[in-house]
């Protein structure tokens, strides 16, 4: 692998010092690591959870998800107390985890019971967290909808009902936990619940739109539904709980950044925008600027892309002002182009193609061990140039990392050069958008605390700074897990 990313046209990469020590990074940063209820919780059935349509997913077809599913995975609803003495002995600082929506209430609607089970197992997470200085930050929504509600209206594509039922688990939430938690997103990675679950359909619910064709509106509404939910959310939030709890709430969105295909095209420079505005201004324009969505959206979407109401757009004005930051995963950047001469396969993007290699056939970065993951801080470096010149709101990156090649070994988990150079230039980016771009970016959350499962590649690739058997449950920190380690305690000792 370092010969052939040495070999890259991007070999300035290959040069630097590694480890990358030093980093110039405020006091204040916040170092994190993040997980998902689903991917790491396992325990399915115990003290009366319900279904989620991961579940159900999984199970039903399991060739979806590698012959995989989550049943058991790192069993962390029962080596919580373990995991987190090892955040810890690690010196993570804040924890961002998810909520699974029906362990708490296991049918998930408005009207049906709470679990006190799964609020106590919260309950308990939280406390342990915070009796070792660990500040919690909380997901409502990581792609695990209640069965319930799926099999009862099909969850996001019906918009009225999704929301009172989201609003009402929100509010629990925030009653039950909110006392000590003050960080809130209410959901991940809209994008990928609408594009990747309604379209392409490689993940929960699985649904596939015949593409480019009037009956592919499904991720369009599915959007929709998020936005206005999210709004409704950060509204009750600002008016029932912020003056008591004083806590911050946003969403994260994800999105990769991406370089012209050929740099002398003006149709290759244009698709970088275009992708863009598709990526994050879809989200991020309605609901950190409280505006209609992107222009070139509605241009190409037409009918498809449902409208908002007067009442909507009050609502967004109302709430964008109180997002408290930037969500922002991000793992990679690409090359994209806009195949003209073919026939459009895909028109929502007028036939956008991505790719990791350009027309000189240069690589964009070092592959991970998943083929699109690669090794470009530039990229972070544009991406975040780019979200701050838009909306201005201090940003913290809530998700970055990789997946390594033959980590399941764990003499090469141990030992993981390619995620310790990941990670030190991706800091690097940051530090050179804090301090020569001018950015607020206020932490950071490494992808993940331990590996897990990772949707539709089952427990394949592995992210974690933590190695876990998967036989045995076995922790052990990986040389990523002490190399960020050190990387944060020479920032707090430096300043
Ligand atoms: C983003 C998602 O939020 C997370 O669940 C996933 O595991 C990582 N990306 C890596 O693909």
């Amino acid at each position: 692998m370092w010969a052939a990313a040495e070999q890259t046209p991007f070999s300035h990469l290959a040069g630097s010092e590694f480890p990358i020590k030093n980093l110039k990074l405020p006091k204040s940063f916040g170092y994190g690591a993040a997980t998902a209820a689903y991917q790491i919780e396992g325990a399915s059935t115990q003290d009366g959870k319900g279904k989620s349509i991961w579940d159900t997913f999984s199970h039903l077809e399991p060739s979806r998800t590698n012959g995989e599913n989550a049943d058991i995975t790192c069993d962390h609803y029962n080596h919580m107390e373990e995991d987190v003495q090892l955040m810890k002995s690690l010196g993570i600082e804040t924890y961002r985890l998810s909520i699974s929506w029906s362990r708490i209430i296991p049918l998930g609607g408005r009207d049906d019971p709470v679990n006190e089970a799964g609020i106590a197992f919260y309950n308990r997470l939280i406390d342990t967290l915070l009796e070792h200085s660990i500040t919690p930050s909380v997901t409502l929504y990581h792609w695990d909808v209640p069965e319930g509600l799926y099999s009862k209206y099909k969850a996001f594509l019906n918009t009225k009902e999704f929301r009172a039922d989201f609003e009402r688990y929100a509010r629990l939430c925030f009653t039950r936990f909110g006392d000590r938690v003050k960080s809130w997103v209410t959901f991940n990675e809209p994008y990928i619940i609408s594009i990747f679950g309604h379209l392409n359909g490689s993940l929960a619910p699985g649904h596939c739109a015949e593409v480019g064709t009037e009956t592919a509106t499904e991720p369009w509404l599915v959007g929709h539904t998020l936005i206005l939910s999210h709004a409704s959310v950060v509204q009750m939030y600002a008016r029932e709980f912020q003056p008591s709890q004083n806590g911050k709430i946003s969403i994260v969105l994800n999105g990769h950044f991406y370089e012209p295909y050929d740099e002398t095209k003006q149709t290759d420079i244009d698709a970088v925008q275009v992708r863009l505005e598709f990526y994050v201004g879809w989200f991020g324009d309605p609901i950190y600027l409280g505006k209609d969505y992107p222009a070139v959206m509605k241009e190409y979407l037409g009918a498809r892309l449902p409208s908002f109401t007067p009442d909507d757009l009050d609502l967004l004005k109302v709430t964008c002002p109180i997002n408290g930051f930037y969500g922002m995963n991000h793992y990679s950047t690409k090359f994209v182009r806009q195949l003209m001469d073919l026939p459009a396969k895909d028109d929502w993007t007028r036939n956008i193609e991505e790719s990791s290699t350009n027309s000189k056939g240069e690589e964009i970065g070092p592959a991970s061990s998943m083929p699109w993951l690669r090794l470009a801080p530039s990229g972070f470096r544009k991406m975040m140039n780019w979200i701050w010149d838009r909306y201005h709101l201090p940003i913290i990156i809530t998700e970055n990392g990789c997946p390594c090649p033959g980590e399941a070994d764990i003499k090469i988990a141990t030992d993981d050069h390619f995620r310790q150079r990941y990670l030190g230039l991706y800091l690097d980016a940051i530090s050179q958008a804090i301090y020569e771009d001018g950015i607020e970016v206020q932490g950071y959350y490494v992808w993940s605390l331990m590996d897990n499962f990772e949707w539709s590649s089952g427990f394949g690739p592995r992210y974690g700074i933590v190695h876990v058997d998967f036989q045995t449950l076995k922790r052990t920190p990986k040389g990523s897990a002490y190399y960020l380690q050190e990387t944060f305690q020479a920032r707090r000792n430096d300043q």
